[in-house]
């Protein structure tokens, strides 16, 4: 049993905003729930020894935005005297699911392209031919912010009534210093409408714009300085880029990660999607919170993410909606000890979808994940692609994060496709959806 004082003390937080609530926060009692903590040996925390970190018949104190109290209902503290009480009526609560990857700020879409796909053209091709994401940032910057941010924030609210309380959202499809500005400004309001939080990344390095043709180097001095100026603005989490034949050489985006390093931003990567360009061994060298896509990762690629503990985050959205034959490296990821993430990698292009649950599914079906693994992989390890400490478990000290589905085992919604099996969502501790 843990009680707020050891929780407080053991809470790592990731700045202001999710520091921990003054004591005199409203207590907030969850039974009548089977939990997955997703505690380990490491954590200590309860169900460390069960998978999934399982507690049947369990409970959850929150105190104001912040969990002090996790166990069986049977042990629950004498002294907890709750402000409110919940009964679950018997729901799974997991911690609040973890999208690690998007691109959910564009105009819009890609149908069109995606009949080209099924008569034969490749992403490449179209890509070549000036369509594929310039043809998102064509219509991206005819749209208005408003316009962007209601779109975003439509989309955001989908994933969150399925359970997501953390959305990481990238640039890249406006490619130019007010476009780009103006993607990381709408993901910031996302926020403000929504109770989730947002992580932004600035991913200039996606394509290069008409404006730089044949001057992809210019571009990427150009870029820097934009990268300066959001940073400057509070705009930016983290850096990323598409690390590829048909986008970024390693040497360009290493110029990008440098210029991060410089102002004390972290750096994640798209990396070996469609071929082995040798991104992730730059990445592991700024020590790269995560490497994404990763189907044409090599055995060094595996070991660069060994030696610099970055996560790896799988995209089995893309990896089908793209018709890919060639499989992530998993069995060596995992041999190798590297964390594996999950993500819907939402965008308009190679995965249009906006259920983190359907990931769960395709990740086992496609790249034969364990259940408890795509599990892990949409929160501890999703937090950890993130950077974030303070979220991903059922622990004291975390953020209260969580969501309740209509599910006895967790196992059963990598089982399910489709559905929406999520009745209520808590963010910060505050009931933010019930169905
Ligand atoms: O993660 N690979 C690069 N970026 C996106 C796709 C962008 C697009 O096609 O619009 C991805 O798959
Ligand atoms: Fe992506």
């Amino acid at each position: 049993m843990v009680d707020v004082g050891v929780a407080r003390s053991a809470l790592m937080t990731d700045g202001a905003e999710h520091m921990v609530a003054p004591v005199d926060m409203p207590r907030r009692l969850w039974r009548g729930v089977t939990l997955a903590t997703f505690a380990d040996a490491g954590s200590g925390g309860a169900g460390a020894d069960q998978p999934y970190g399982l507690i049947e018949n369990g409970a959850v104190i929150t105190q104001g935005s912040h969990i002090a109290w996790v166990g069986r209902e049977s042990e629950l503290p004498a002294q907890a005297a709750p402000d409110e009480e919940h009964d679950g009526g018997g729901a799974l609560l997991t911690p609040g699911l973890i999208d690690a990857h998007t691109h959910l700020v564009y105009g819009g879409d890609r149908a069109a392209e995606f009949e080209q796909r099924l008569q034969g053209a490749t992403y490449e091709d179209i890509a070549r031919a000036g369509g594929g994401i310039m043809s998102t940032v064509r219509a991206t910057r005819a749209a208005s912010e408003e316009e962007l941010l209601a779109q975003a924030t439509a989309r955001a609210t989908v994933l969150l009534h399925e359970g997501v309380t953390t959305i990481e959202i990238k640039s890249g499809y406006g490619l130019s210093a007010e476009h780009e500005r103006r993607s990381l400004a709408v993901a910031r309001r996302i926020a403000t409408q929504l109770p989730i939080t947002v992580r932004t990344t600035s991913l200039a390095l996606h394509a290069v714009p008409p404006e730089f043709a044949g001057r992809a180097d210019d571009y990427v001095t150009e870029s820097a300085r934009w990268l300066r100026a959001q940073h400057a603005e509070g705009l930016v989490d983290a850096v990323d880029a598409f690390c590829e034949r048909i986008a970024f050489s390693p040497a360009q985006v290493a110029r990008i990660f440098a210029v991060a390093r410089e102002l004390g931003l972290p750096v994640k990567l798209h990396a070996e999607q469609l071929s082995d360009s040798g991104g992730t061994a730059m990445a592991a060298t700024f020590d790269a919170l995560s490497c994404d896509h990763l189907e044409y990762l090599s055995a060094d690629g595996v070991q660069a993410m060994q030696r610099s503990g970055s996560v790896a985050v799988l995209l089995p959205g893309a990896y089908y909606m793209l018709r890919e034959t060639q499989l992530p490296p998993v069995a060596g990821l995992r041999g190798g000890g590297v964390a594996l993430a999950l993500a819907t990698d939402h965008n308009p292009g190679t995965s249009p979808t906006l259920s983190l649950l359907l990931m769960l599914n395709m990740a086992c079906t496609l790249f034969r994940l364990t259940p408890e693994e795509a599990w892990r992989g949409v929160t501890v390890h999703a937090a950890r692609a993130l950077g974030l400490r303070d979220r991903g478990r059922l622990l004291p000290g975390m953020r209260a994060d969580f969501a309740l589905f209509d599910a006895g085992h967790p196992r059963e919604l990598a089982y399910r496709i489709g559905g929406t099996p999520c009745r209520r969502v808590i963010c910060g501790g505050q009931d933010v959806r019930r169905s």
